[in-house]
Parts: structure tokens; sequence; C-alpha cells
């Protein structure tokens, strides 16, 4: 598969049902995003603790946690999470919601899946009164790091990571949601 081809995909809210194939791909994408060195200890652990299908039910059921996800022929292809109402030192303001994670299978980026995510997240954040959307990027990241100002997102700082015993410098993106 060519990433000119056009590509059919719907989006819709993650139910309990979905937790299999988020986790399975959840984890293919965090170790194709942050194991670039390899494997060791820390991202292993994180990758398994993060996409434990039992962590990921129990965030699904969390009614301020919203999972959409991108599904393409019947699989999934991306998803996005947003947490409402979390504020983080460098915005300083209470209504202001975390895209926590904007997943997309390697093989199905560029051809518009992780912009209409995010469109959609800020469509659903602002619903549920947030006020600005906010994601922190690796700063080994840099497709990601490219991807939200074009999207429409301000650098706000950086902020220091963890990621297990690890700390990682980290750039803050964020953005005013209409209401
Ligand atoms: C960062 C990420 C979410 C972007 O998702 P994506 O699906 O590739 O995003 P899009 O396809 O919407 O946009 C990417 C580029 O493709 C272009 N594009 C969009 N639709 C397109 C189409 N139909 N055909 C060709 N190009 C297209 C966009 O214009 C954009 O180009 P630009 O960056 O030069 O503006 C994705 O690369 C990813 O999941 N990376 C791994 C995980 C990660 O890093 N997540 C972010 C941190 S949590």
């Amino acid at each position: 598969m060519h990433n000119s081809d056009k590509l059919d995909f719907t989006l819709h809210a993650a139910t309990q049902s979905d937790v299999l194939t988020i986790a399975a791909l959840g984890m293919q994408v965090f170790m194709d995003t942050y194991a670039t060195e390899g494997v060791r200890e820390a991202i292993a652990r994180e990758a398994l603790e993060s996409f434990a299908p039992e962590t990921l039910s129990l965030l699904i059921k969390r009614p301020d946690t919203v999972f959409l996800l991108a599904e393409a022929s019947q699989h999934l292809v991306g998803f996005a999470q947003i947490c409402l109402q979390t504020d983080h030192a460098l915005i300083g303001d209470q209504h202001a919601a975390e895209l926590q994670r904007l997943y997309v299978q390697e093989r199905f980026t560029g051809r518009g899946v992780g912009g209409q995510l995010l469109q959609r997240a800020e469509r659903e954040a602002s619903g549920r009164d947030a006020s600005r959307l906010w994601a922190t990027v690796w700063v080994g990241n840099p497709r990601a790091l490219l991807f939200y100002p074009r999207q429409g997102y301000e650098n706000a700082g950086s902020p220091v990571h963890r990621l297990q015993a690890e700390t990682h410098e980290n750039v803050l993106f964020c953005k005013p949601l209409k209401p």
C-alpha cells in the first residue's frame, strides 16, 4: 500500500469491545516512536503497562476520558485519547484538556488520519467545555514537532516528561478552542 492511495476511514468513539485493537496498535506505535535506539527495560515496561488491556479498559470507562478511533475497512488505523479538565503548570487553565495520545499506524500516516482525529478531538473537547487542548511531544519526535504547529498549535514551553525512572525533554503545544 502506498501512502498516496486515497484512504476512506471513519471516526467514532471507542467502547469496551475496542480494547484489544487499541492495545495492539498503541503498543506498536509507541515502540515505533519511542524505541528509536532499540528496546531497553524502561521502554518495555512503559509499553506493557500503558497498553495493558486492563489499563485501557479502565481508561475507557472514565467519564473524563475520551477515546476516538479511526477505522478503515473495519480495521483500527489510529486513535486519539483526551483527558478533560487537565491543567499544566505551563498553561494555568483549569478548563484545559490534554490530548494524551494521537497515534496513527505507520502505514496509514500522511493521509489525513492524524489531522482528522485531531480536529474531532478538538470538537469533542470544546463540546465538553474545554477552553484549550494541549499535548506534549518528545524532542526526538521531529514529525510530531512539525505536525502540531501546522494544525494551529503554539509552543508553550519545554516541560520534562518522566518515563519510568528516566526524564526526557518535551515540547508542550497548545491551541485555544472555539466554544
Ligand atoms: C504525528 C501523527 C499523529 C500525524 O498523523 P498523520 O496521520 O500522519 O497526519 P496527517 O496525515 O493528517 O498529516 C500529516 C501530513 O500529511 C499531509 N496529508 C494529509 N492528508 C493527506 C493526503 N490525503 N495525502 C497526502 N498527504 C496528506 C498533511 O498535510 C500533513 O502534512 P504536513 O505535516 O506537511 O502539514 C502520526 O505521524 C503518528 O501517529 N506518529 C506516531 C505517534 C506520534 O508521534 N504521535 C504524536 C505524539 S503523541
